[in-house]
């Protein structure tokens, strides 16, 4: 028995282990089919030995069934919120008043983003997840631990010897990643449900689900700032403290500053304000705090939010401002997009003009029409969204909006599916067809360089290219004729399209533009058939017992390649010289001669591209990491490599030149029997 033990407690803390790498600092170590063989093997012998579940065990992430309601949790300490400065001045004035109260020259502080999330405390006993609790009113809040386990971020358990207290009472914010929020609200459009205004709001939603199930499939996350723990349990400055929870496995705020003086924290926050649109969260301001925990103490509380910390807030991204116009615009799919076009307003920072109101039925259920006053929201990297429409007393009201019978751009009759309206015009409408070029064009599918939007604009409205096989009848000399294009220009895009007649299969088939076939499904294709012949017969059924591959990705897949225009299209651009490499096809994925081992690339490589390289080693079963570490199989080194070759010398990781890597590739491609 203690064996078996012995070996389901291994098991899960591998999981643990490749949990935190790849949940919290998005490293895989090992492929996904591996993983879910470790995980299946934890999950059989649990099921064989139900009585050795442990409460901490990854297999439980998802368990019990729906609640009746929440329980009330009363928490140990009260959760206070934060006082919220706008300004730079008012910063300064609350550094003031630390320094004179403390009575010291030089007070330092510790400043990290302001999550926008909800707050959350999280109980550990002997190491173990216990029980998580909104904030409710700071006082009393409500019992979601099922929902809080199911975050892959959190860990049921903390690691083995780093000297965590017994009882432990953390506190942090739950929030949902832009692109998982984005995920989300596509899924409920695509169910029919109605989707979240923001991340934020998002989060609440699945935080506060009765059914964990639920809660499970909406990807929230996880950060940590703070545990409650007093005396020798906690470290003397706040940024020790959390560099504490890191260690002992908790999520922390990766980007956090300790700040000298208040000065510091002013240019955190600028750098911040910089990086807000590109982070993959949402962020709405930096919290910055006194780091010692002495001072702390001595500054005290008010009644609702302590004396020595604020919320320096960035400035709002709500705007209100007018709608002028609704115009329509029609994407590579066919699917019409209504946009909202604006009286220019300045949303932090940043001139709006336009926003998206995603398709006819949001414009129908937000019911906006032209004139009306409309709050508009800049969340992130995204297009800008109409939030909701404002009732203006005493306005008079234009008519609705109806919905476009022909598409504005070819004039092809409209179809509705689902939520969406579509252009039926396909192949005849030119703004379908720019959109698939861009597409095929795109860094993420055929990369081909001198392509870019305005050219294929010009080859469109020109009637030069009409499908995606007349790119490979364009000549220099035609080239040269057209407004705009020099000698150098010419040159690039000709090479460029060049280039692009060797191609990978994956990355052909997501310039194809099938609907549902993103560079994942893509990847799964190429891997799984390894030609691209063999998927055009694969049947709807057969590609359907792909694990990843669903029905509607099967039937989108089939349907495709049974269009005879597509099958034309595609014999044609193999006519003008496109080859599309078939690889090999490696079965069992432990039988892959590359499985487990890890290689990093540098430096330029003469005969293929870093991605070409990269997806060589995967075909093998290998995996490419960003940076060298003992653990580094290989360190495969082109032309003007720098550090993370001499890292690989200092570490004794084997260096693998150009050559050498070709070589090493083709002893290691296995024979086809
Ligand atoms: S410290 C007494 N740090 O902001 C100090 N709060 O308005 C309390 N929040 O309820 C919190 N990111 O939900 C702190 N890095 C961070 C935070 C943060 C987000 C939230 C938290 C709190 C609210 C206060």
């Amino acid at each position: 028995m203690a064996s078996l033990k012995q070996r389901l407690e291994e098991l899960r803390q591998i999981i643990r282990q490749h949990d935190e790498w790849y949940y919290v600092h998005n490293r895989s170590e090992i492929s996904d089919a591996e993983y879910d063989k470790i995980f299946r093997d934890l999950q059989n012998l649990e099921q064989q030995f139900p009585d050795l579940v442990s409460v901490d065990s990854p297999t439980q992430r998802v368990g019990g069934a729906p609640l009746p309601q929440f329980q009330k949790i009363q928490h140990e300490f009260a959760l206070l919120s934060l006082d919220s400065e706008m300004t730079e001045d008012s910063v300064r004035t609350f550094d003031e008043r630390v320094r004179r109260e403390l009575d010291q020259a030089h007070v330092d502080y510790s400043a990290e983003p302001k999550f926008d999330g909800l707050s959350i405390e999280l109980t550990y006993e002997q190491g173990v997840f216990v029980r998580g609790a909104t904030r409710g009113d700071g006082t009393i809040g409500e019992d979601v631990t099922h929902n809080l386990r199911t975050i892959r971020t959190l860990p049921l358990k903390l690691k083995e010897d780093t000297g965590f207290p017994t009882h432990l009472v953390v506190r942090g914010e739950v929030f949902i990643k832009l692109p998982d929020f984005h995920q989300l609200n596509q899924r409920l459009t695509e169910t029919g449900e109605d989707t979240f205004a923001n991340p934020r709001n998002a989060a609440s939603g699945a935080l506060r689900q009765l059914d964990p199930q639920i809660t499970a499939k909406r990807s929230l996350t996880l950060t940590c700032y703070d545990f409650m723990n007093e005396g020798e349990e906690k470290p003397d400055t706040h940024f020790d403290a959390v560099s504490r929870l890191e260690a002992w496995g908790l999520p922390v705020p990766l980007i956090r500053s300790h700040c000298p003086s208040i000065h510091d924290a002013l240019v955190f926050h600028r750098d911040m304000a910089e990086q807000r649109d590109s982070l993959p969260y949402e962020i709405d301001g930096v919290v910055i705090k006194v780091n010692r925990f002495d001072w702390q103490a001595q500054l005290g509380e008010k009644s609702r939010s302590p004396r020595w910390a604020i919320a320096y807030k960035f400035p709002a991204r709500k705007e209100l401002t007018t709608v002028r116009a609704i115009a329509v615009s029609v994407g590579r799919t066919g699917a019409l997009t209504p946009i909202a076009i604006l009286d220019p307003v300045d949303i932090g920072g940043v001139t709006v003009s336009r926003a998206s109101l995603h398709n006819v039925e949001e414009v129908a259920r937000k019911d906006v029409r032209v004139g009306d006053t409309v709050k508009v929201e800049r969340a992130g990297d995204v297009i800008p969204d109409i939030v909701e429409r404002v009732e203006v007393a005493g306005e008079r009201r234009t008519d609705p909006f109806v919905p476009p019978d022909q598409c504005p751009v070819c004039q092809s009759h409209t179809i509705q599916e689902g939520p969406v309206l579509y252009c039926t015009g396909q192949t005849v409408c030119s703004a379908q067809l720019k959109g698939s070029l861009e597409y095929y064009a795109s860094k993420g599918a055929m990369n081909i360089d001198g392509l870019g939007k305005k050219t294929i604009a010009q080859f469109v409205d020109e009637a030069i290219v009409k499908d995606l096989a007349d790119l490979y009848t364009l000549k220099k000399e035609r080239l040269l004729e057209l407004e705009g294009f020099a000698d150098k220009s010419a040159t690039q895009l000709i090479e460029g399209l060049e280039k692009s007649k060797q191609a990978v299969l994956s990355r052909f088939l997501i310039g194809l533009g099938i609907r549902h076939v993103g560079s994942h499904v893509a990847k799964v294709l190429a891997n799984q058939y390894g030609s691209l012949p063999k998927i055009q017969e694969a049947s709807k059924d057969e590609l359907q017992v792909i694990h990843e591959i669903g029905p509607e990705i099967a039937a989108s897949v089939e349907s495709f390649f049974q269009e005879a225009r597509n099958l034309q299209v595609i014999q044609r651009m193999q006519d003008l010289g496109v080859q599309v490499e078939a690889i090999d096809v490696v079965a069992e994925v432990s039988q892959k001669p590359l499985t487990g081992k890890t290689f990093v690339l540098t430096g330029t490589l003469e005969a293929m591209t870093r991605d070409e390289a990269m997806q060589k080693i995967e075909v093998l079963g290998g995996r490419v990491m960003s940076n060298v570490s003992k653990k580094t199989d290989y360190v495969v080194a082109g032309a003007e490599a720098g550090s993370k070759l001499e890292k690989a010398q200092t570490l004794n990781v084997p260096v693998l030149e150009e050559s050498a890597f070709k070589a090493f590739l083709s002893e290691n491609i296995p024979s086809t029997p």
